[in-house]
């Protein structure tokens, strides 16, 4: 596929599912009585710090579409996901809002994170708010008639993959502090804190399709394996990422020591003079900079941007992989495809 029908393929199927999507989440974030909801309301761009409507861009909603297209691959209608699509949606952004916090990242979505705009406490409390509100929004399922065996059987797999997440966190956040880590401790770690939610959403909107277990597994993996693509490519983005295109400061795994794909990959491939330029200027208190210009060198140097694309390429296939034996909608199987080949390739 060239990447111009990839990308036209892709923003017509986030198309598709956007409007509904957008609705769930705006019911979801006015409820009647929940005050703390308008800093939930400035992170998904709706309101600006003092309550004004605005209407800046926020995410891009990936992680219901691919929800809501499993269940569609599946055979359901989509509508019997919306509950789960939108849940997935405020359960990935409550951790957005609390990454912000942990990475010391000034900017999302081209605005000041919630932290910088509200302050540290009350960005903890709305995210903590916006945890809460996605386990509520779940049970919605149940509405669309979903049974509620199904509606249980999603619950806990929103749930275990929210323990993944927070425990991908903890060794991200924790691998700060490490001179070296190996790439299978890497793929671990985003396998926690990206690709669970990822393997969630595709497997809970199988779930919802009413689809057989071994489908609902299929896809799941599919799902893993297409996080554990897409966290590389966020890497990508993370050291060479334009700031206008990501809504992210640039560089801001290098100060903050992450030991993010092109650092993993660079540790490994670099002469032992690279290497040890490398561990030095990761053993400063901070890094001026010069410094991460430094650093960048020797991630290109290492090979490491194009090490990433190839890895990003083989979990993709992986990923399409896992479900060729699966019964699956053709032109919906296609679309999955055309995620995966975007996950790759994105700029934003
Ligand atoms: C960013 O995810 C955080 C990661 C897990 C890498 P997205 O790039 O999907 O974030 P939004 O929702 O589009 O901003
Ligand atoms: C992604 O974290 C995972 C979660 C937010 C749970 P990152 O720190 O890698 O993502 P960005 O680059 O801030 O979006
Ligand atoms: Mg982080
Ligand atoms: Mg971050």
């Amino acid at each position: 596929m060239s990447a111009t029908s990839t990308e036209q393929r892709v923003g017509a199927l986030l198309e598709r599912y956007r409007g509904a999507v957008n609705d769930g989440l705006r019911a979801a974030l006015s409820r009647p009585g929940v005050e703390h909801a308008r800093y939930m309301r400035y992170h998904f761009g709706r309101e600006d710090i003092d309550g004004a409507p605005l209407d800046a861009p926020a995410g891009k909603m990936l992680r219901p579409a691919l929800c809501m297209l499993c269940c569609e691959a599946a055979g359901g209608n989509a509508r019997r996901a919306l509950a789960a699509a939108v849940a997935i949606e405020l359960l990935h952004n409550f951790s957005l809002i609390h990454d912000d916090i942990e990475d010391n990242s000034d900017t999302r979505h081209g605005r000041p994170a919630l932290w910088r705009a509200a302050g540290i406490p009350q960005a903890i409390n709305a995210g903590d708010g916006m945890f809460v509100l996605a386990q509520r929004t779940l049970l919605d399922l149940a509405d669309a008639g979903v049974p509620p065996e199904r509606v249980l059987d999603a619950a806990r797999r929103l749930n275990d993959a929210c323990i993944a997440l927070c425990e991908g966190q903890h060794r991200d956040i924790a691998f700060e502090g490490r001179a070296t880590v190996s790439l299978a401790e890497y793929e671990a770690m985003i396998g926690g804190k990206t690709a669970a939610l990822l393997s969630a959403a595709a497997a809970i909107g199988a779930v919802a399709a009413g689809a057989p277990a071994a489908t609902v597994e299929a896809l799941g993996e599919c799902g893993r394996l297409l996080g554990l693509a897409f966290q590389v490519q966020d890497d990508v983005l993370g050291a060479w990422g334009d700031p206008r295109a990501t809504g992210k400061s640039a560089a801001d795994d290098i100060r903050m020591k992450k030991k993010a794909f092109p650092a993993v990959y660079a540790l490994e491939h670099l002469d032992a003079d690279g290497r040890e330029r490398l561990l030095a200027l990761y053993a400063q208190p901070s890094l001026p900079d010069a410094d991460v210009a430094a650093v960048l060198d020797l991630f290109e140097r290492a090979g490491a941007r194009d090490g990433a694309g190839a890895a990003a390429r083989a979990y993709a296939g992986a990923a399409l992989a896992a479900i060729r034996e699966t019964d699956l909608e053709p032109e919906r199987r296609a679309e999955i495809a055309a995620l995966a080949e975007f996950f790759v390739d994105r700029s934003s």
